[in-house]
């Protein structure tokens, strides 16, 4: 009997020893310590035993019993950190690695331009004027000295609302009265920043809406001299010290004299290109003395008061600035492209 007890007990130990898993040590412990293992049908016959020969039988299974239940503790327990350093080997984390950078939001290149251009003239002196970008007939045009069937109308194609006499503003000229008649007879330095609208053919340098930033000066002395100065020293602002810039007399109903002002062409250097047309130069806007009747419309009175006006399209600054050679880029919405702002 004690033999086959020894038996018994080299036979388990072997036998744990190939249990690699949860699973397998498991059907070890059944079968070695479970009800009917041979240890435990060893204790089912203690009571058939001889009365001398079952102390010590007794004795040496229970011995055996503790033994094999040590093992099978110590086993389980390795198996459980050798699993536990796996899955850490395997799902290790590097914490001093960079996180993952959020995509993060930007301003809009328009947006950039036009906080550009208004802080250049905030620095001049002038200060931001909001206007609607609904305006009715007489703001759009007949205020600004183009009663209605003006031929001169014709130049800005306009979107009509639903609602009469109304539309989606051409241009930011109507500001200018909308300013004059808040502050006359004060003296004027605004600038007036905002969407236009226009049906038009879309094109490299066209497109259906834009911003464009009316600059405006009203007051007793004011000169074609400053008009020129209030240009050129914006220009040099955007673009430098030696930037050039010209005027060339032209035609606006709400100004006169009229000029438009060009500035020099930055992708060729003035020398001509297919995007100046060969000139040299490109065309930024129209300026012009305010016209003595628009000055009157906004409460201004002419003898006494002079002004000028200035309008630019401000996608046209940035897109000189980083030689953009195609305004649709700006409401299309690439990613590629506004990221790069
Ligand atoms: N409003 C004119 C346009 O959009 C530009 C302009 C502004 C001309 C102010 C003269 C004075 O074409």
């Amino acid at each position: 009997m004690l033999t086959e007890l020894d038996q018994i007990e080299r036979k388990a130990l072997q036998a744990l020893e190939s249990s690699q898993d949860e699973a397998t040590l498991e059907a070890w412990r059944v079968a070695h310590l479970g009800r009917s293992s041979p240890l435990m049908l060893v204790f089912d016959q203690l009571g058939s035993l001889a009365k001398d020969e079952r102390p010590i039988i007794g004795r040496r299974a229970n011995e055996i019993k503790r033994v094999l239940e040590a093992a099978y503790s110590a086993r389980s327990e390795s198996l459980r950190q050798s699993a536990l350093q796996r899955s850490l080997q395997s799902e290790r984390l590097d914490v001093t690695l960079p996180g993952r950078a959020l995509p993060v939001g930007r301003l809009h290149p328009a947006t950039i331009s036009l906080r550009t251009i208004i802080r250049a003239f905030a620095d001049m002196g002038f200060q931001v004027y909001r206007s609607p970008e609904v305006e009715t007939d007489d703001f759009n045009f007949g205020l600004l000295n183009m009663p209605p069937n003006h031929p001169a109308r014709d130049k800005w194609d306009t979107y009509y609302t639903n609602m009469p006499n109304t539309s989606l503003r051409p241009h930011t000229s109507p500001g200018q009265i909308h300013v004059m008649r808040q502050y006359a007879p004060e003296p004027i330095r605004a600038i007036l920043p905002g969407m236009c609208y226009r049906y038009e053919q879309v094109s490299a340098n066209h497109e259906t809406q834009f911003n464009q930033l009316e600059v405006l000066a009203v007051g007793r002395n004011i000169t074609f001299g400053d008009l020129k100065g209030t240009i050129s020293n914006f220009a040099r602002r955007m673009f430098g010290e030696n930037f050039r810039t010209r005027i060339r007399p032209s035609y606006f109903p709400f100004t006169e004299p009229s000029a438009e002002y060009d500035f020099e062409c930055l992708l060729c250097g003035g020398k001509g290109c297919s995007v100046c047309a060969g000139t040299g130069w490109l065309e930024i806007g129209g300026c012009g003395m305010v016209h003595p009747i628009v000055l009157q419309n906004g409460g201004y009175d002419p003898e006494k008061f002079s002004g000028f006006a200035a309008g630019l399209g401000t996608e046209r600054i940035m897109m000189l600035k980083h030689r953009i050679e195609d305004i649709r880029y700006f409401w299309a919405n690439d990613m590629r492209f506004l990221e790069q702002f």
